[in-house]
């Protein structure tokens, strides 16, 4: 069995900056409510000519170059996203073809904010059985496409952003240590878009009730949200035999500093170990984690030995968490 492991990263992130400033001309709220609550500033918004594929294909490129691979060397193509360019074909196949890639496997998986771990442990599984040699996973959303801006309770949230990993073969100690990954559809409407799929076609009467945006019950997810982190990621730590205070680093998923502050309370780990990005990059679902990643790696915040727990949660509802030996 091969060990598979990260071997690249690369990430790319619209241009233009939205303030809490620019929302509070939009809806009822204010940068003192935004900051206090969840620890946002601003959120990068595409531009009309960006897409999902096209900021994925650009952050693969970074992420190819950092493996020394090119696009012909990849075996598989997995783009996480809630967001695609359209819901026919996949955005992984405008990846492959805007990337130049072999006719590979290629699939679109929607896992939201859990979607890049989830990607990484199917990838894994193809390199550890010898199918693949190098797997591409993107995280990509475009959410502001899906955002509600009379929504104040979600539109001041989210953000949009890419950010890729090339997994492949490791050389131990490096590696993907332990995951493991959930997902309970008891709470699939605590976080959902309630029209445009075959459930409920789109009509005008859904365009009028506002029904193709996201909607959130925020509050009741934030204590599911915790729990869930705080326990998967125990478990994935005694699965590896690691203690909390042995991280080096601890990226969780970006959807609420005080989510983040609570779990890292709950697990014990020094709050210097814990990465945040999500006062200038807002939550950008199943980008958050390889956004967090790839800045990490550049920052030079991540050095080869460093072991590095990522735990996500998100719409589904979905959650996970992954070590990794960098
Ligand atoms: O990434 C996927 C997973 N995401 C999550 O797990 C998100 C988890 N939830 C959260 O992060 C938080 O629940 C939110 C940030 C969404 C909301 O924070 P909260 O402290 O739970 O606020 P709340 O929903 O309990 O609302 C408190 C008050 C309400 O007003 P009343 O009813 O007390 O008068 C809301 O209407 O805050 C109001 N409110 C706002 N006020 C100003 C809600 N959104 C805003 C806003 N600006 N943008």
């Amino acid at each position: 069995m091969n060990i598979a492991g990260i071997l690249g990263t690369g990430s790319a992130l619209p241009k233009k900056v939205v303030t809490n400033f620019d929302l509070e001309k939009l809806v009822d709220t204010s940068d003192q409510w935004i900051t206090e609550r969840t620890g946002i500033k601003e959120r990068r918004q595409a531009a009309p000519n960006e897409t999902t594929s096209t900021l994925c294909i650009q952050a693969a490129h970074k992420a190819l170059a950092m493996a020394n691979l090119s696009p012909t060397d990849l075996d598989m193509i997995i783009c996480s996203t809630i967001s695609p360019d359209m819901p026919l074909p996949s955005t992984a196949a405008f990846i492959q073809r805007g990337l130049g890639a072999r006719t590979v496997l290629a699939f679109d998986l929607a896992a939201a904010c859990s979607g890049f771990l989830f990607g990484m442990t199917v990838a894994e599984q193809f390199i550890r059985t010898g199918k693949a040699r190098y797997v591409l996973v993107v995280g990509a959303e475009l959410l502001s496409r899906f955002l509600d801006y009379q929504d104040r309770a979600t539109c001041v949230l989210f953000g949009d952003g890419v950010a890729a990993g090339i997994i492949g073969p490791a050389s131990p100690p490096s590696g993907i240590l332990a995951t493991e990954m959930h997902t309970d559809g008891a709470f699939a409407e605590h976080l959902y878009i309630p029209a445009g799929g075959a459930a409920k076609p789109a009509s005008c009467e859904t365009v009028r009730a506002r029904e193709h945006y996201i909607k959130m019950r925020g509050n009741e997810l934030f204590k599911v949200a915790v729990r869930s982190l705080e326990e998967v990621s125990r478990r994935v730590l005694e699965k590896a035999n690691v203690k909390p205070e042995d991280l080096d680093l601890f990226i969780p998923h970006q959807a609420n500093q005080r989510i983040t502050d609570a779990v890292r309370e709950r697990l014990g780990v020094a709050p210097e170990k814990v990465y945040s990005n999500i006062c200038r990059i807002g939550n950008t679902s199943s980008a958050s984690i390889p956004l967090c990643l790839d800045e990490c790696v550049r920052g030079g915040r991540i050095k080869k030995g460093d072991l590095i727990l990522m735990s996500a949660f998100g719409a589904g509802v979905t959650w996970g968490s992954a070590l990794i030996r960098w």
